[in-house]
């Protein structure tokens, strides 16, 4: 579990993160939502350490993150696996280099047990045949899932996805959601994801941190929203006038088997 408590964040009189507040619960993934420039990739590169907020504290299991020494932070980072925006992969090596690095980086294991576990991570995300191939050999799909299988690939408690669906079409955007799901069920892991990805959303969002102008404006699940009454959430999440009136729908559906008593009670 990861606590955000109060944090903010400026770069010199500009104020991006404005004092939020919130929960990040293990074996779910945990959505970070909100329009662009609301200060989402900030807030990642905040709590994984690589910025430094003003005032507030990250927690990582109890444990003050923001107090530690440089040493015992990266006892923390070796704990945390990262997709990047546009998946960062090294162009000059191999599919199966490119998982090996961090084994290369933090673990003594032998050569031999640190191709065991890449290929378990690349078996894990069905990229096996790829394993010799180069990035620009691949498609943009699987360049997400061999960034993936990198973030996996030290056992991570905690995986933070920034944009993990973007560029890719809306099939494969729901299987790459599926995977990061199936992977933060199966080890427990915290699981952090920005998105601006609608199906995400509606699909795989237990929890859900909007974020609006540097400040969390609403917090809730993929059901909350279909009865909040949030006017700012609204817009953003439905945004045309189609997924209003999917919207309508959805609630007519919950009318009907009488879930709508307990969301009416949330908001
Ligand atoms: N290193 C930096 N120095 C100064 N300002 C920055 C820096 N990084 C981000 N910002 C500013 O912080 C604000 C929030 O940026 P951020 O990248 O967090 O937005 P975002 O919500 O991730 O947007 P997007 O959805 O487009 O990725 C923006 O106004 C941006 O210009
Ligand atoms: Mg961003």
């Amino acid at each position: 579990m990861i606590e955000l408590q109060d944090i903010t964040k400026s770069f010199g009189d500009k104020e991006i993160l404005k004092g939020v507040s919130a929960v990040m619960e293990s074996g779910k993934v945990n959505l970070i939502i909100g329009a662009s420039g609301s200060g989402k990739t900030v807030m990642m590169k905040c709590i994984v350490g690589l910025m430094t907020i003003n005032t507030g504290k990250i927690l990582y299991d109890q444990e003050d993150f923001t107090a530690m020494e440089e040493k015992e932070k990266k006892l923390v980072r070796q704990k945390i696996g990262m997709l990047f925006q546009g998946s960062a992969l090294f162009d000059s090596m191999t599919v199966e280099q490119n998982v090996m690095f961090p084994l290369d980086m933090f673990s003594r294991d032998t050569l031999r047990d640190k191709k065991k576990r890449v290929m378990e991570c690349l078996e894990r995300v069905q990229l096996k045949d790829a394993a010799k191939k180069f990035p620009a050999e691949i498609s943009g799909g699987m360049k997400k899932r061999v960034g993936i299988a990198r973030a996996i690939v030290l056992n991570p408690k905690y995986l933070f996805c920034d944009e993990p669906n973007s560029g890719l079409d809306p099939q494969t955007s729901l299987l790459i959601d599926k995977l990061i799901k199936e992977l933060t069920v199966e080890y427990n892991i915290t699981t952090v994801i920005n998105t601006h990805d609608m199906n995400t959303v509606m699909e795989s969002g237990d929890h859900i941190v909007y974020m609006y102008q540097g400040k969390k404006q609403w917090e809730g699940s993929n059901k909350d929203i279909v009865f909040s009454k949030d006017q700012k959430l609204n817009d953003f999440i439905f945004a045309s006038e189609f997924l209003r009136e999917a919207k309508e729908m959805r609630q007519l559906d919950l009318f009907k088997d009488g879930s709508w008593r307990d969301q009416l009670k949330k908001d």
